[in-house]
């Protein structure tokens, strides 16, 4: 097989450009690598099969399942990032709007009421290099609320919450791993907890209750879709972007979630902990036979003239992620159809076709390829550069394109 055996289809009419990538409800909690709302709007209405359940296995921020349940379709989610699934479900619950309002301003008033004293700060590593020491006062005091507030709609108020613990952390703002601020900016940091918090509630109250409302069911549900792929699941389409490769060299989606997650721990639903970034693909596992892959192969060869480390990370990787798509694929309905976006990455100079190697896999699987749209990404939340070398200082750009691998269960 060459590197070019499925056919690649430009598609300019899927970049979207100009089209925001965070609108309605996606606004209350930024999330790496967020698919864009309205390809999955387009990968619903020409390629869902008809009624039925939509599977994300990646799920993330929830996407997929809030898109598929506002064009009617029911979802199921699977991640293993609990701050992931938060967000997933904070977006697709349904809400009574006067409760949410009235929730809303209970929390408002508890605010305005608290005492200093009633601070619940949760035991977290280096928490004074982190954050201001009235950051950290003012944050274990909304959380001493949200602790003491029996809340209908926990998830939305303990998201914002998340959110407001990462922009009000010394975190440099648009990285996804932890950097912190220096110089003129740290001193000028300013504690904005309260006013941040609120501000951010009311416009997603608005956001939430004006919107579009969702019409179908969706099970955000956490799951290694390696190694602990739920049984009995049942589904007729899978939309999802993988991780794209492992989360040392691309996403650290755990070190992105690490502030919200460090201080909702504890609350309410938020009680499953994982290293998010040590449980996902690419971790070590037993290895399996995919040698006959050979376009993987050759960049594996390729990767290991310049590093047997990172050929290994990079081995690791395709070991989870054939292992998650053969249950992926196992359960998915006969006819079912199955759209994968991914992008692809560079590794020690070397790009990784990874959309040809998840059609590769897919094909063995028994999945018939229909095609892969490319598509130019504007706007999507990724680092402008990353260290594809893992080399300290040594950075490129990030990929410019998406592939959307289109196939169908025979
Ligand atoms: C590209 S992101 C998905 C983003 C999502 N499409 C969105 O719009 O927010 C990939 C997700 O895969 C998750 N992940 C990584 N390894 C996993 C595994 N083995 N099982 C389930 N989820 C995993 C990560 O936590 C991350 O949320």
């Amino acid at each position: 097989m060459t590197l070019d055996s499925f056919k690649r289809e430009m598609r300019d009419d899927l970049s979207f450009r100009g089209k925001l990538l965070r609108t309605g409800r996606h606004r209350i909690h930024p999330y790496p690598a967020m698919l864009h709302p309205l390809l999955v709007d387009h990968l619903i209405s020409r390629y869902a099969v008809k009624d039925s359940t939509i599977l994300d296995p990646f799920c993330g921020s929830g996407v997929t399942l809030l898109q598929s349940s506002l064009n009617g379709h029911a979802s199921i989610g699977l991640d293993i990032n609990p701050l992931a699934l938060a967000i997933a479900r904070a977006k697709t619950a349904s809400y009574d709007a006067d409760l949410l309002k009235r929730e809303f301003r209970g929390i408002r008033d508890c605010i305005f009421d608290s005492h200093p004293d009633d601070s619940d700060v949760p035991a977290i590593r280096n928490i004074e290099y982190w954050y201001k020491p009235d950051v950290i006062r003012d944050l274990g005091r909304l959380r001493f609320i949200l602790q003491h507030n029996r809340l209908t709609y926990s998830d939305f108020f303990i998201v914002v919450f998340a959110l407001i613990a990462r922009t009000q952390s010394l975190t440099k703002s648009g990285e996804f791993k932890r950097y912190r601020i220096k110089g003129k900016k740290l001193l000028l940091a300013k504690n904005e907890v309260f006013s941040a918090f609120l501000s951010h509630c009311h416009k997603m109250v608005e956001a939430f209750t004006n919107g579009a409302q969702p019409l179908a069911n969706s099970r955000p549900l956490y799951a290694n879709s390696e190694d602990h792929f739920p049984q009995h699941l049942e589904y007729g389409t899978v939309i999802t972007s993988p991780p794209y490769g492992d989360s040392r060299t691309t996403v650290a989606y755990g070190q992105f979630s690490s502030f919200g997650s460090d201080w909702i721990k504890g609350l309410e639903q938020i009680s499953l902990y994982v290293n998010v970034d040590a449980a996902g693909l690419g971790k070590r596992s037993p290895l399996i036979d995919l040698s006959s892959f050979s376009v993987l192969s050759e960049i594996l060869a390729r990767i290991a003239e310049a590093s047997e480390k990172r050929a290994k990370d990079v081995r690791y990787f395709f070991n989870g992620y054939f292992k998650a798509l053969k249950r992926i694929v196992a359960q998915l309905a006969d006819n079912g159809t199955i759209c994968f976006v991914v992008g692809n990455r560079t590794v020690k100079d070397i790009s990784i076709p990874l959309d040809q190697i998840t059609a590769s896999f897919l094909q063995t699987l028994g999945v018939s390829i229909d095609s892969i749209l490319v598509r130019n990404i504007h706007n999507k939340v990724m680092p402008a550069v990353n260290s594809p070398t893992n080399e300290r200082g040594k950075t490129s750009r990030t990929m410019h394109s998406e592939y959307i691998v289109i196939g169908v269960k025979r």
